[in-house]
């Protein structure tokens, strides 16, 4: 199937087509994917800084990981990709994106229904007091920055050994069940149950179009089309493919 047939099908499929993204969507942003080449965990092990419990022991090696980079995304803007899947949204031609970044870039690109299936690091919560404050406001070089009641901030995000919020959940699985078209943008596909978003779509007969310039374990599993490459670039084409069969 070629991209012009493709555009087809994502016309056909309208609001009802999904997508789900991974850190590999926000690559072409500066910002570092967490395996393959210049990943995060390819430096340290995620059970050591990204685990819940690894958290509650000692949280300072998470901050000295992570606050450079919740500060840091005042200055990071959504690339190409980003504005290709909100620029669908606008043309009705796609409907939920639940993506597993924690950045923020789909909503910073315009788009509005966004699923962040593993949190999002705008908002910080108080480990004693559940108080919740916007990142913004909190002292990111503190190590680890801390709550006015005293206690230690935490990101709004779903660690390693958290379950992922049931209403997400549900939802993503509901929207997969349900999509004509499901767009599998920069993701590893190793972390469950995120990975298992497009194995539902396929099973309820979705196109499944994945993205991204590396096989993934989906590509020969579940996915119809593989468009080789990346996203700041496949999507925009994959958009202006659209607009050209919609004439
Ligand atoms: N365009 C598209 N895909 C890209 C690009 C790009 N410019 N650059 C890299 N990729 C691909 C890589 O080939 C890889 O398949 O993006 C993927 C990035 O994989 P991961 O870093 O594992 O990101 P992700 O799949 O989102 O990780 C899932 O793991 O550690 C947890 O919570 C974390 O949400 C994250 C989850």
């Amino acid at each position: 199937m070629d991209i012009d047939q493709l555009a087809e099908k994502i016309i056909e499929g309208g609001t009802r087509n999904a997508a789900v993204s991974g850190a590999g969507m926000s690559v072409e942003s500066g910002v570092a994917p967490f395996r393959g080449k210049g990943g995060l965990w390819e430096k340290m092990d995620p059970m050591k800084v990204a685990h819940i419990d690894a958290f509650r022991e000692d949280p300072v090696p998470y901050w000295e990981m992570r606050g450079p980079f919740i500060k840091s995304l005042e200055t990071i803007d959504p690339n190409p990709g980003h504005a290709a899947l909100a620029r669908l949204q606008r043309e009705g031609r796609l409907g939920t994106i639940i993506t597993q970044n924690i950045d923020g870039l789909h909503e910073a690109a315009g788009s509005t229904d966004v699923i962040e299936f593993h949190g999002s690091v705008r908002t910080l919560r108080c480990m004693d007091c559940s108080r919740k404050i916007p990142s913004r406001s909190a002292c990111l070089d503190d190590r680890p920055p801390r709550c006015a009641c005293g206690g230690v901030l935490r990101p709004d995000v779903v660690f390693f050994g958290e379950a992922i919020p049931p209403e997400a959940l549900v939802r993503s699985q509901q929207i997969a069940s349900d999509c004509p078209v499901m767009l599998v943008v920069g993701t590893s596909a190793v972390v469950q149950p995120a990975a298992s978003i497009p194995v539902i779509a396929r099973r309820a007969g979705a196109l499944v179009v994945e993205i991204n310039p590396e096989r993934t374990p989906l590509t020969d599993q579940v996915v119809d089309v593989f468009l080789e490459g990346w996203s700041g670039e496949v999507l925009p084409a994959l958009a202006e493919a659209v607009r050209r069969a919609s004439c």
